[in-house]
């Protein structure tokens, strides 16, 4: 495949109304390309097939759905390259009537045949690719070493306390250290020794059966689990007994952790790291502490779910890359406690300490693990407005949390780090570690904190922003945050709001123009952009467009066709890449 070109903006902005959008000067002249698309080929031995017939085989040797999660690791390692390297991918969930003509969005997924439904576990997932900067912009290397795809059914280790756990045994697997596949992988990060994080979001829509007899139906119940979707949302339980809780109980025990992928060693097998903890997994960014210990900072996105930290006991060696190969496997993890006064206090999910017993129902770390969520409402967790974007800014070491919303929030339970009932518009909150002497202290036990902005799409205005915002600079619905190499942050939204869009925009932490969000694009009809992701010398940013045109009734409704527009053809998730210069 080579790189399809998109000729202008306007093949972006696929309304109508888009085209009332005036390019910020500020941006500089840029060039846009659709780099890789779903369905996309990376092998050429891959056969022809048409896009929307795709079988199990078919769609194991392409770019899978939904790209969520993107990075761009430089190549050779080590380097720090911005013309060639490795782009991987997270491929959250399918979505069976954008992808399969004839079926309809109401007709999913008993419309689906078995071909499809095992076509879908193979769309979810990662994808590594390697790719290339030449005059004509990006391309794939077709065929490279690196890629790479792991999907619904590929072999990944368990790794950490929870590993070999009597409740993370299945008939299939006896042992609990080897689970088949990853699925709902949302945000993720990258390690400092360049491997990948990959954050599971959820398991709830893709297990399923009749759940009223079992054994842990308060554990399913805590994770969201959902006893009137028998079929889960994409057919799975039906085509695969073990996605069936019935049958297989612990299995939903083996999903919604963190995926360690090393993208630079090909034969690496794929860990989830379960000192991480277990819960909807949004993403997962390092740092690290003064004294080179690893810090995660971990979002729980969902309604009244938590913010999580976790730090290593050992620290990071920048000279042995192997000798951090199991540096995520030992470690703290803890739970923030935000309170009215301007302070955060992390409290260790530690078995044995404090509620973590016996008699509270947990046998032992493992088990602590596995039951995250139940151990950090016992140690009294600030429930948030869905947590998503979590990262420190590079440059000043303060922890940015953007929280999607919670209309669900009563009058009640308005917290001061959550200060609004039925928050539909979102915040972002900023953490301040303490300063060591030798930089911000990622790993101490307390950090101040404070509302940074607070979105309010009723009234287009938002307080924290520049009072210079233009209309179009207030978004709602934070989502996805970088920093592209001069640190400036980027926030995509996701979520309805008045004006139905979804985009992309930049703003300055510091300085005279701290918090003048400008509007760089939105995304296309139904879509939701993530990222984004920069090379090293900042001059090309990729930007991945999830679910073009979800709502629509089947393919041939589509309401978008983004980004081939061509009739009668579906939408397709793709990776944008925008080169400056
Ligand atoms: Fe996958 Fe929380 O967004
Ligand atoms: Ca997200
Ligand atoms: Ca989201």
């Amino acid at each position: 495949l080579a790189a399809v070109a998109v000729a202008s903006v306007a093949g972006m902005r696929s309304r109508a109304a888009l085209g009332a959008i005036t390019p910020e000067p500020d941006f500089g002249s840029y060039k846009q390309q659709v780099l890789i698309r779903w369905g996309d080929p990376l092998w050429s031995t891959a056969p022809a097939v048409e896009l929307t017939a795709l079988k199990p085989q078919d769609a194991a040797q392409r770019f899978g759905y939904n790209n969520d999660f993107i990075t761009f690791l430089p190549l050779p390692y080590g380097s720090t390259s911005s013309d060639h390297g490795l782009l991987v991918a997270n491929h959250e969930y399918p979505v069976p009537h954008l992808m399969f003509k004839g079926v309809t969005r109401d007709s999913v997924p008993q419309a689906l045949t078995d071909e499809q439904v095992a076509t879908t576990l193979e769309s979810v997932g990662l994808s590594v690719v390697e790719i290339k900067r030449g005059d004509a912009g990006w391309a794939i290397v077709e065929d490279s070493k690196f890629n790479r795809r792991v999907t619904g059914t590929t072999p990944i280790k368990f790794s950490g306390p929870a590993a070999g756990h009597l409740k993370m045994q299945t008939s299939a697997d006896l042992s609990g250290h080897t689970v088949l596949g990853t699925h709902d992988n949302c945000n993720g990060g990258v390690t400092p020794w360049g491997t990948v994080l990959s954050g599971e979001e959820g398991s709830q829509d893709f297990l399923g059966g009749d759940i009223s007899s079992a054994p842990d139906y308060d554990l399913l119940m805590r994770y969201h689990y959902d006893d009137s979707t028998p079929t889960g949302k994409y057919g799975w339980p039906g085509y695969d007994k073990r996605f069936d809780i019935a049958t297989e109980p612990n299995e939903p025990n083996r999903f919604e952790w963190v995926v360690e992928l090393d993208p630079y060693d090909p034969a690496a097998v794929p860990v989830k790291r379960t000192a991480l903890g277990r819960f909807a997994h949004e993403g997962a960014h390092c740092t690290l502490a003064p004294d080179g210990r690893v810090v995660v900072y971990m979002g729980d996105d969902w309604e009244f779910e938590y913010c999580y930290r976790f730090v290593t006991d050992r620290a990071y060696n920048p000279d042995n890359r192997i000798a951090n190969k199991d540096l995520l496997d030992e470690g703290v993890l803890s739970v923030a406690c935000f309170s009215e006064d301007g302070t955060v206090l992390w409290k260790s999910l530690v078995y044995g300490k404090g509620p973590l017993t016996a008699a509270n129902g947990f046998a032992d770390q493992g088990d602590v693990l596995i039951q995250t969520r139940r151990a950090a409402d016992l140690l009294g967790a600030t429930p948030m407005d869905s947590p998503e974007g979590y990262m420190p800014d590079p440059s000043t070491g303060k922890v940015y949390i953007t929280l999607s919303g919670n209309e669900d929030r009563a009058e009640a339970t308005v917290n001061a780090a959550n200060p609004r009932a039925m928050n539909k518009s979102g915040h972002l909150l900023e953490l301040t570690p303490p300063d060591s002497g030798a930089g911000p202290d990622h790993a101490a036990t307390m950090f101040e904190w404070q509302v940074r902005l607070l979105c309010d799409e009723d009234t287009m205005k938002a307080s924290g922003f520049h009072p210079a915002t233009k209309t179009n600079g207030y978004f709602y619905a934070p989502d996805n945050i970088n920093f592209d190499p001069e640190g400036a942050m980027w926030i995509c939204s996701d979520g309805p709001n008045v004006r139905g869009e979804d985009g992309l925009w930049k703003m300055e932490t510091r300085g005279e123009n701290a918090w003048l969000s400008q509007l760089f694009f939105l995304s296309p009809q139904g879509a939701e952009c993530c990222g984004p992701a920069f090379t090293p010398d900042g001059k090309t940013m990729f930007v991945a467009i999830q679910h073009p045109g979800q709502d629509s009734a089947s393919i041939k409704d589509a309401i978008t066709r983004w980004p081939d527009f061509v009739d009668g053809e579906p939408p397709r998730p793709s990776v944008i890449a925008v080169m400056w210069e």
